[in-house]
């Protein structure tokens, strides 16, 4: 007998009521040890290979189909690959049905045939939204069907070159094999899927929901099982969608595409760089912008800050999209090193247009933004500001520096507060560098 967490896939020999990995409740299930465990019974092969000299093996294709999204082909690492199989994760009602039946359009119309299955949705129901969504393929192909092996069938038949799966959750597997969306029935489909897209060439995509704290396996359980995990994500208040990659065998990860969600479907924003900006031109006080690393990407947020003195009871800190335990700690540095009283004051934190961002090499730009803010000061105009601010004040170096300062030039601004650090090659910006908080708040004028 044994147990498995359907958020993460951790396995316990007892029943737990918290899962010790990744702390979720009541979340595990029993799953019958691994089949054909049957003493003598041997396991089946995967794909019916025999072992080969390498020079023998013949090579991956190189092709790569655009998916008519260049900005999922740049996440995928330069298009769809044959026999790829894609996990494609998110909450409920965040959009992938539809931006997956959009590319199964696009790569049904210039590639070939796509079998787009739905476990959750009749096809008429499938059918009206790509009504909406001006979609009419003929070789687009709907299959409101949960049972596997009637899929296997449907792929026998139609020889897709990409499958579509909505959802992994709603595949049954096997008969014997456990609830409808349970970790063993959405394993063994993740796997049985993988290995026909392998073995045909064909692409997969699996589509994962995310529920907090849901009945049924979740995404995670079936990461270590395809190529390629990407999430779609909603940003707060707004109809903005961010695919990111997170896993990727075939290309970098961390990438991201940056959606609208629109009346007809989603539409993808080009070059989302200075999309996170205010319109607006001339600084503000709490206001500075920095250069941030999305996988490969230079990003350049607007972080904003508000310092007002407390009316009453304790201080507020409020930091949506930023790392609230890290601006903790920048702030102590500041009143410890500037000798500036934050302590009595309430300040609240944000990244303009409800991005997300982790990174250090924001922290001398949250300083700034707070810094700004406390004086009533704007930033410089035409500036950007990135480091890491260590616990003793000094700023530290970021990586990649070279990269995000390229961008930074290409998008007008003409200087640069940063960390003593290389640059190599020629930026077209004016370089100020700084080994402390001090000398960052005078090059920013935001000092005495
Ligand atoms: P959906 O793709 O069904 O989400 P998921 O498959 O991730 O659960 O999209 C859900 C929401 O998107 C739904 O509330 C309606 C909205 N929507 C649009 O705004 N525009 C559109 O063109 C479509 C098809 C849906
Ligand atoms: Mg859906």
């Amino acid at each position: 007998m044994a147990y498995a967490c359907r958020q993460c896939g951790y396995r316990s020999v007892k029943w737990l009521g918290r899962c010790p990995s990744c702390g979720a409740w009541d979340s595990f299930e029993e799953i019958s040890p691994q089949r054909a465990t049957k003493k003598g019974a041997e396991p089946e092969s995967w794909l019916g290979e025999e072992p080969r000299p390498l020079p023998q093996v013949p090579s991956a294709p190189l092709r790569r189909l655009p998916t008519g999204f260049p900005e999922v082909d740049r996440l995928l690492g330069g298009g769809l690959i044959p026999g790829a199989v894609i996990l494609f994760g998110g909450e409920p009602g965040v959009g992938k049905s539809t931006l997956l039946l959009q590319i199964g359009a696009h790569l049904a119309r210039d590639h070939g045939p796509v079998l787009y299955v739905s476990g959750e949705e009749s096809a008429p129901q499938v059918k009206l939204r790509a009504e909406r969504l001006g979609i009419a393929e003929e070789r687009l192909y709907l299959f409101a069907e949960q049972s596997l092996p009637r899929i296997a069938a449907a792929v026998e038949t139609i020889s897709p070159l990409a499958l579509i799966v909505d959802s992994l959750q709603t595949v049954l597997a096997r008969a014997d094999g456990g609830e409808i969306g349970g970790i063993q029935q959405v394993r063994e489909a993740a796997a049985e899927i993988a290995r026909l897209a392998k073995l045909r060439g064909m692409a997969s995509f699996l589509v994962s929901h995310i529920t907090k704290g849901g009945g049924f396996a979740g995404p995670k359980t079936v990461e270590h099982i395809v190529d390629v995990a990407i999430y779609l994500e909603g940003l707060r208040e707004t109809d903005l969608r961010i695919l990111r990659s997170v896993k990727n065998r075939f290309g970098s990860t961390n990438e991201v595409a940056v959606f609208r969600m629109g009346e007809r479907g989603m539409d993808e924003v080009p070059n989302p760089s200075l999309f996170f900006l205010s319109r607006d031109k001339t600084p503000k006080p709490g206001s500075a912008i920095v250069p941030v690393l999305e996988g490969t990407r230079t990003m350049l947020v607007e972080v904003q800050a508000l310092v007002s003195p407390t009316k009453y009871g304790p201080p507020q800190r409020r930091t949506p999209g930023l790392d609230y335990n890290r601006v903790l700690v920048l702030l102590a540095v500041l009143e410890r090193y500037l000798g500036v009283h934050i302590g009595m004051s309430d300040v609240y934190l944000a990244v303009a247009g409800g991005f997300e961002v982790r990174e250090p090499a924001l922290d001398l730009g949250i300083a700034a933004a707070v810094l700004s803010s406390l004086y009533n000061r704007p930033l410089p105009p035409d500036s950007v500001v990135l480091g890491e601010i260590g616990l003793s004040g000094e700023i530290r170096p970021v990586r990649r520096a070279q990269e995000r300062l390229k961008e930074v030039e290409k998008l007008g601004f003409r200087r640069a507060v940063l960390p003593h650090q290389e640059i190599e090659g020629g930026i077209g910006l004016e370089l100020v560098r700084v080994k402390t908080v001090d000398e960052a708040v005078e090059a920013l004028g935001l000092g005495g």
